[in-house]
């Protein structure tokens, strides 16, 4: 690589960047992150199917720091038994089932109630309530507004991605990480007196510590909302830039979920998973020394020419196997169900209350960051 890899250059445009590591130096360290970048399908997999030596219990952990240790800073054998706790809320049948199959259309449709079809904003009128006020719901913290779900989202993120210990961004996620804790801890009394039917109240009952479920719910909420959010923004905007896709999921309402599937692999808005290896070791004929912390990109794995034909090309017939957007390996996405159904779920009901809907030309889509990656804004005219 000829210019040094800096943080701004990946979050304005990483892939670029990520092509040239892929087919020059695919295992690479990169001093303006600190970290080892791991740029191929392969050695990703490497890395994900190997939590022994790839840990995710790294030293230091912003995640830990920001929101007490989860199960996203706990390997195996310890971490089977968090997940087991966390993950039948987040099955078909828990209560994000429920949720799905009763009311997430019509909170969907509430939110569309309310747009100004002369002109509005999907990221902020519809992506974002949506996403946290659905997973506020399954988890029962829905009375809280999701105005304030997502500020709570916002000040828990901040502090997790302030790596130059700004105190304004320490004193958003203290803010937040303090709010929350009573809101569960409230919602951990409650449920413990009855069933109140919650996701809080099912974690209860499965044997969580109050501990384990604040700490874990905050995560949830770190990585929960972000993500739907971006993942319905980028699938709107997809769909407006292209007619064609557009009117194959109006004639085949079933392909809707390929094309959302095709939309997470070419946009991944996770880039990476990073973890901290327990020993020496080799990765991709690159020697890697114990301690380094090391980021398997998952948006350029699932970009990589030798697995994926036309890679950039949104393909709704693709048979190349599975995408790396929710990760492969033992953190794979605990909420990957119910992201997709809120993401299916909120461009099926805004494209047929408004089949006229467009970009508006005089506002561009930018995508922005890194690690998080989305749209800043979709903004669209429906009149
Ligand atoms: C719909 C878009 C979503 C995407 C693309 C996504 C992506 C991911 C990825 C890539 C990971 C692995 C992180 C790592 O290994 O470092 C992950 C883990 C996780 N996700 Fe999601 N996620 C989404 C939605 C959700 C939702 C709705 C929830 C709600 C609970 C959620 C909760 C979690 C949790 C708790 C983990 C940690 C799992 C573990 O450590 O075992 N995610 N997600």
């Amino acid at each position: 690589m000829s210019e040094p890899i800096t943080l701004a250059a990946l979050e304005t445009d990483p892939d670029p960047i990520l092509a040239a590591l892929r087919r020059d130096q695919p295992v690479a360290f990169v001093d303006a992150l600190d970290m080892w970048l791991v740029t191929r399908w392969d050695d990703v997999e490497t890395m994900e199917n190997d939590p022994s030596t790839y840990s995710a219990a790294t030293e230091p952990s912003f995640l830990a720091r920001a929101l007490g240790d989860n199960m996203l800073t706990t390997d195996p054998p310890d971490l089977e038994r968090i997940q087991g706790l966390f993950r039948p809320t987040f099955r078909p049948s828990g209560r994000s089932g429920g949720f799905v199959s009763d009311e997430l259309v019509a909170l969907a449709d509430s939110l569309i109630d309310e747009v100004d079809p002369a002109g509005f904003d999907v990221m902020t009128e519809l992506a974002q309530p949506l996403a946290a006020a659905s997973l506020a719901t399954v988890l029962g913290l829905d009375h809280h507004g999701f105005d304030r779900m997502w500020a709570w989202c916002e000040g828990l993120c901040a502090d997790i991605a302030n790596f130059e210990n700004d105190p304004a961004l320490t004193e958003m996620g203290r803010v937040a990480r303090e709010e929350l804790g009573e809101a569960i801890a409230t919602r951990i009394d409650t449920a413990r007196d009855a069933d109140d039917g919650s996701g809080i109240g099912a974690f209860v009952r499965a044997g969580a510590s109050p501990t384990e479920i604040v700490n874990n719910v905050r995560l949830m909420i770190s990585g929960g909302i972000n993500e739907p959010r971006d993942g319905i923004g980028l699938v709107v905007w997809t769909l407006l830039e292209r007619p064609d896709l557009r009117s194959i999921v109006r004639d085949e309402p079933a392909k809707m979920q390929r094309l959302i599937e095709e939309v997470f692999r070419v946009f991944s808005p996770v880039g990476t998973v990073t973890r901290q290896t327990t020993s020496d070791v080799e990765l991709g004929g690159v020697a890697i020394p114990a301690g380094a912390l090391v980021a398997g990109v998952l948006r350029s794995a699932n970009l990589d020419e030798t697995r994926w034909t036309d890679p950039l090309e949104i393909d709704l017939e693709r048979r190349e196997g599975p995408h790396a957007a929710f990760a492969l390996g033992a953190h794979r996405c605990l909420g990957e169900w119910l992201g997709r159904q809120v993401v299916r779920v909120g461009v099926e009901r805004l494209l047929a209350r408004f089949p006229d809907l467009r970009l508006d030309p005089g506002a561009d889509v930018t995508l922005h960051g890194f690690e998080f990656r989305g749209p800043t804004s979709v903004r669209v005219i429906a009149a």
